[in-house]
C-alpha cells in the first residue's frame, strides 16, 4: 500500500531525483543529495507504483505480449524514469548507457545484474587484439571494445538499487530469474542520440584459449555466463539483437508532475 502520507513516494522521488541530478556537475552536493535520493528509491515496492507481480506463465495474453515492457513515468532534460517488466525468462541484453549515471531498484522478483566497464576510450587504437573463436571479420575487428567484467549480483525487492556511473559499471546485462520481474529505472541524464547518448549493444567474445579451456570441462562459461569479477573481456558492438525488443504499456501508478 502507498505510505500513508499524502505526496506519494514516487512523486518524492521525482522531485529528489530533479534536485539529485541537477546538480551533477558541480559535485559539491551531489554525494549528499544522490544518497537522499538513494534513501527513497531504497524504499520503493511494486505496490507503490501500482504495480503488482505477474503470474509465470498461463495467463491469457501473456504469450503475445513482448518478453520486455517498458512503463514511462517522466523525464526531462536532467533524467527519465520509467519501469522495466521482465516475463520469465527474460534478458536485456548487454547495452551501454554513454556518460549517464542510473539507478535500477527491483519492484518484484529477482533480476541477476552483470555489469562491465570500457578500458580504453577508443577502441582498439595500439592493443594486441587475441585470436577468436569464431574469427572475427575485418570490419568486427573495428568494434571491438577491451573491457572488465566489474560484477554479477542479484537482486529483489528487499536490495538496495544497483548503481551505475560513466565510469563504473556502465555496462551491463539483466537477466529475470526463477521468474518474472520488474524494476524501477531512473537514467541521468536521459538517453539522447542528438546529444551523444544513443544505446549500444555487445556480444561477449570468447578467445581460442577461453574456448579451448571451457571444452575440456563442464563450466558455466559454456553457456556464456561469466563469474570471475575484474576479469579482462573483450567486447564486441553489434546492432540491437533480433530477437529483443521492448514494448510499452501504461504506468498505472501515481502521477508525477516535475
Ligand atoms: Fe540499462
Amino acid at each position: 500500500m502507498p505510505r500513508g502520507n499524502k505526496t506519494p513516494l514516487i512523486q518524492k522521488i521525482a522531485k529528489q531525483a530533479c534536485v539529485t541530478f541537477k546538480e551533477l556537475r558541480s559535485s559539491a552536493n551531489f554525494s549528499d543529495k544522490q544518497q537522499e535520493l538513494l534513501s527513497l528509491v531504497t524504499a520503493v515496492r511494486a505496490a507503490d507504483l501500482r504495480i503488482s507481480s505477474r503470474p509465470s506463465s498461463g495467463a491469457a495474453g501473456q504469450q503475445q505480449s513482448p518478453p520486455v515492457t517498458y512503463m514511462h513515468i517522466c523525464e526531462t532534460d536532467q533524467f527519465s524514469m520509467g519501469v522495466f517488466l521482465l516475463r520469465s525468462g527474460a534478458s536485456i541484453p548487454l547495452h551501454d548507457h554513454p556518460d549517464m549515471n542510473g539507478m535500477l531498484k527491483v519492484l518484484y522478483g529477482k533480476v541477476r545484474v552483470r555489469c562491465f566497464d570500457k578500458l580504453e576510450a577508443n577502441a582498439t587504437n595500439n592493443l594486441v587484439i587475441p585470436e577468436f573463436n569464431p574469427p572475427l571479420t575485418p570490419l568486427q575487428t573495428d568494434n571491438l571494445w577491451r573491457s572488465v567484467l566489474r560484477s554479477v549480483a542479484e537482486y529483489t525487492e528487499n536490495s538496495g538499487p544497483c548503481l551505475l556511473t560513466p565510469l563504473r559499471d556502465n555496462l551491463h546485462q539483466i537477466d529475470a530469474v526463477g521468474g518474472p520481474a520488474a524494476f524501477l529505472d531512473i537514467l541521468a541524464p536521459p538517453y539522447n542520440p542528438d546529444d551523444g547518448r544513443d544505446c549500444h549493444y555487445y556480444s561477449i567474445l570468447k578467445t581460442v584459449a577461453e574456448k579451448q579451456t571451457s571444452n575440456k570441462g563442464k563450466s558455466s562459461e559454456e553457456h556464456g555466463e561469466e563469474k570471475e569479477e575484474n576479469k579482462e573481456i573483450w567486447l564486441l558492438e553489434i546492432p540491437q539483437p533480433e530477437d529483443f525488443g521492448c514494448g510499452g504499456e501504461p504506468y498505472p501508478g501515481p502521477l508525477v508532475s516535475i
